[in-house]
């Protein structure tokens, strides 16, 4: 049997269990705000204040929370897939740091809060004391007035993007957690995986827009749902 090639994506679901605000439904950061207003390159430019508020508090309420056995049971899942010789890749299109608090060393397509990058010089640097939402952060190489968090707005392009698809593209297996299948490229993945023949699994609180009948879907909070999937997956995969 050829061996098995996993690759995981996950979204704000996953860190829903860990009290981290996704961004759709009721309670999420886009509910009464429009992310045109902080997510934007335009906004940024706009109303820079109210950008760096946002993103701001998001970085300090990182500080109160802690990965969930949704988390935990990917690193597990990696070691097996280690010690099997089989392949795993972790990509997120999560900003926080649960994941690596967690274990794993997941490709951040959509970046990171604890980073912060300077458009003068271009440098992006881990940034966990710069904490007031009133004050700017001045880059430390170029002298730049004004570091923006290291994350990506719509309209630009998500970090990472030939690895993950050189990876989706020799894939057996494909798994989302946690993602509502809307944001492109991300929601494309799942039916890029499926296109090129690899076996598909969902897990989210409720089904996402891009689900398929060929996925097998597996709804439920993700810190009881994923680690009994990664058992099944582990065990019907020979690991
Ligand atoms: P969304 O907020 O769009 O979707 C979250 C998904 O998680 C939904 O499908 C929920 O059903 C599911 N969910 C909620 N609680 C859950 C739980 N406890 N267990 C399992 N699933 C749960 O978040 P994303 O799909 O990650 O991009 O959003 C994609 C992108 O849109 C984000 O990366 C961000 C955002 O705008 C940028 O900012 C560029």
């Amino acid at each position: 049997m050829e061996r098995p090639a996993f690759v995981v994506l996950t979204g704000a679901g996953i860190s829903a269990d860990s009290g981290v605000a996704t961004f759709r439904g009721a309670g999420g950061l886009w509910e009464g705000r429009r992310l045109e207003d902080v997510a934007t390159p335009e906004a940024w430019r706009k109303d820079p204040r109210l950008v760096w508020r946002f993103y701001q508090e998001r970085r300090i309420a990182l500080t109160t929370v802690r990965p969930n056995p949704a988390h935990l049971a990917l690193v597990g899942f990696a070691d097996r897939c280690r010690a099997a010789g089989a392949s795993f890749l972790l990509v997120t299109q999560n900003v926080d740091d649960l994941h690596e608090r967690a274990g794993s060393t997941p490709l951040h397509m959509h970046g990171e809060l604890l980073k912060l990058r300077c458009e003068g010089c271009d440098r992006a640097a881990e940034n966990r004391v710069d904490l007031d939402p009133a004050i700017y952060v001045r880059c430390a190489i170029c002298g730049f007035d004004r570091l923006r968090p290291d994350v990506v707005w719509f309209g630009e392009m998500p970090y990472f993007m030939d690895e993950i698809m050189e990876a989706i593209d020799g894939c057996s297996h494909f798994v989302a957690i946690g993602t509502s299948g809307v944001v492109y490229p991300a929601a494309g993945f799942l039916a890029a995986g499926r296109g090129r023949g690899a076996k598909t699994y969902v897990q989210s609180l409720d089904e996402p827009e891009n689900l398929h009948p060929r996925d097998r879907f597996r709804p439920g909070r993700a810190a009881e749902a994923v680690p009994s999937l990664l058992d099944e997956l582990a065990r019907d995969s020979g690991l």
